[in-house]
């Protein structure tokens, strides 16, 4: 029996998964590490934290699993996509990595619009300049901080760090590069116009590959330290969404997944790129060589909840002078589900971090609106779970209307593990949510592609399609759809209405 370590730098910890080849599930470990917001707007992690975080999780993952390391035949990589890494020439980190949802470039994303033009780059990257990602990063440093520019030999994406580290190789796969807003999605390699106009060096950026392929092997000093082999494969994975889509079989057209985590995302298969003029939604290429896919992004999905129930917590402690109470999300959840749907008139805005799709708007902030005393802090919660459902449905709407067909949504994350959240979003969406058997997200699927390591689009969707399951379904409630759609209406005109005095309000935040 072959077994194979799925690798995850997400954004709270390092999660490692062994698999067999059957797509069985057979450990799972994961470390922790911190995230700092050292300025608002700013969001920072330290890549050393992700390599500790890594070694940590492989070798409690191994001494779990009880499984004969010479069994390992392959290592795949995913993680939080389009943070920046930046290495000098000794490879060492010049400072701490920008993360995906670090909002301080809105000046360089209107430096690139102005200098490569808004469709141009739509066009070949298949997005617009958005804060979180990776090129404004780097042009951040060479405004803000020239002294560390200066120093700048290589820019890796967080999983490829851990993959140098790894191997000793400079290597990224398509998904995780497009997120860097600097690849020509029709090429699926840098684009040589993009990295003319933005004056940056084409030897800073790693050797782009398919997801399935080989980009190096595990160095024996490595090896030694995480109790492998030498020499075990390293293929290039995704980004955390594309593989997490491999290893929820979002791997064919009409397919969809719903993820509900610290971010939430909405992602469609695509065999064709099709893309949003207006940018809404994002167009990447798949982990799927040579395949596409169109996401939405909600910035603050699972963390909108998380949020409040930190609030709950500690101000409960401070009041009473008591012990933090033990609030759970699922007694948070079961409290929601005593209150009517759309939580008598109250809806949330959960652009607690800003807002992506649809909005494109750092300075874009939360709100309650329709609040009165009648409200509990159970419609509170309801509210936020209906609220960070409504953004999601805001990609689906997007989807709709670039003609991406939508046959089954697919829910994952937190908001997939809740029974009530899958039934929210089949309401909201109105559309059939199922479950899956196994659900571990990208380390998954990054496994998954460990699995079909060298092969072709038919070869990876073989090996997705044979290891996921799905399990339960959700079907939309017609008298609760009809109320949704109301209330989503009025969601959606909140924005536009509060929009400069979130602007206006953003000036106001002190640190
Ligand atoms: C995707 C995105 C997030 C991060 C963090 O565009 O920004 O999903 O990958 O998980």
């Amino acid at each position: 029996m072959s077994y194979f370590i799925g690798l995850d730098i997400g954004t709270s910890a390092a999660k490692a998964l062994l698999c067999d080849q059957d797509g069985k599930i057979v450990a799972i470990a994961q470390q922790e590490y911190p995230l700092y917001s050292p300025q608002p707007l700013w969001s920072e992690q330290n890549p050393s934290d992700w390599w500790q975080g890594s070694i940590k999780a492989i070798q409690q993952l191994l001494s779990e699993s009880g499984v004969s390391t010479n069994q390992i035949a392959g290592i795949g990589l995913t993680g939080q996509m389009h943070g920046s890494v930046f290495l000098d020439r000794e490879n060492q980190v010049i400072r701490p990595a920008l993360l995906w949802n670090d909002q301080r470039t809105a000046a360089e994303c209107d430096q690139i619009t102005t200098a490569v033009g808004y469709e141009r780059l739509i066009e070949i990257a298949g997005n617009p300049a958005l804060t979180g990602f990776q090129a404004p990063k780097i042009l951040w440093l060479r405004n803000h901080e020239p002294q560390h520019y200066e120093r700048v030999q290589k820019v890796l994406l967080p999983k490829d760090y851990i993959r140098f580290m790894l191997t000793g190789e400079y290597a990224s796969d398509c998904s995780d590069a497009a997120g860097t807003l600097l690849l020509d999605l029709r090429q699926r390699d840098w684009s040589t116009e993009l990295l003319q106009i933005l004056d940056l060096p084409r030897e800073w950026f790693p050797t782009v590959y398919e997801g399935s392929q080989i980009t190096g092997k595990l160095l024996s000093s490595v090896a030694k330290t995480l109790g492998l082999p030498a020499g075990i494969p390293v293929v290039a994975g995704g980004g955390d969404n594309a593989a997490a889509a491999v290893g929820t079989g979002i791997v064919r057209s009409g397919l969809v997944s719903s993820s509900i985590g610290t971010s939430g995302v909405v992602f469609a298969h695509s065999d064709e790129i099709r893309l949003d003029p207006k940018g809404r939604l994002h167009t990447f290429c798949h982990a799927v060589p040579g395949k596409n896919h169109l996401m939405a992004v909600t910035l603050s999905a699972g963390n909108s909840l998380r949020w409040l129930r930190d609030l709950f917590r500690t101000s409960a402690s401070n009041l009473n002078g008591a012990e933090e109470l033990s609030l759970s999300y699922e007694s948070m959840t079961a409290q929601a589900a005593q209150v009517p749907p759309g939580a008598e008139g109250l809806i949330f805005l959960p652009y607690l971090s800003g807002e992506r799709t649809p909005h494109l708007d750092p300075l874009a902030s939360g709100a309650f609106v329709g609040l009165t005393s009648r409200h509990t802090a159970a419609h509170l919660v309801r509210a936020v779970m209906e609220g960070v459902t409504f953004s999601l449905r805001d990609g689906f709407e997007i989807m709709h209307d670039l003609q991406v067909p939508i046959e089954q949504v697919r829910a994952i994350g937190g908001g997939g593990k809740s029974p009530f959240w899958c039934q929210l979003q089949a309401d909201i969406f109105g559309s059939e949510v199922v479950n899956l058997a196994v659900e571990e997200g990208p380390a998954y699927g990054a496994a998954l592609l460990a699995m079909a390591a060298d092969q072709d689009a038919a070869g990876v969707t073989q090996v997705s399609e044979a290891c996921v399951k799905t399990t339960d379904r959700h079907y939309p409630q017609s008298t609760h759809v009809e109320r949704y759609n109301h209330l989503y209406a009025i969601y959606r005109e909140l924005y536009p209405v509060l929009r400069e005095n979130m602007h206006n309000l953003s000036h106001f935040a002190v640190g």
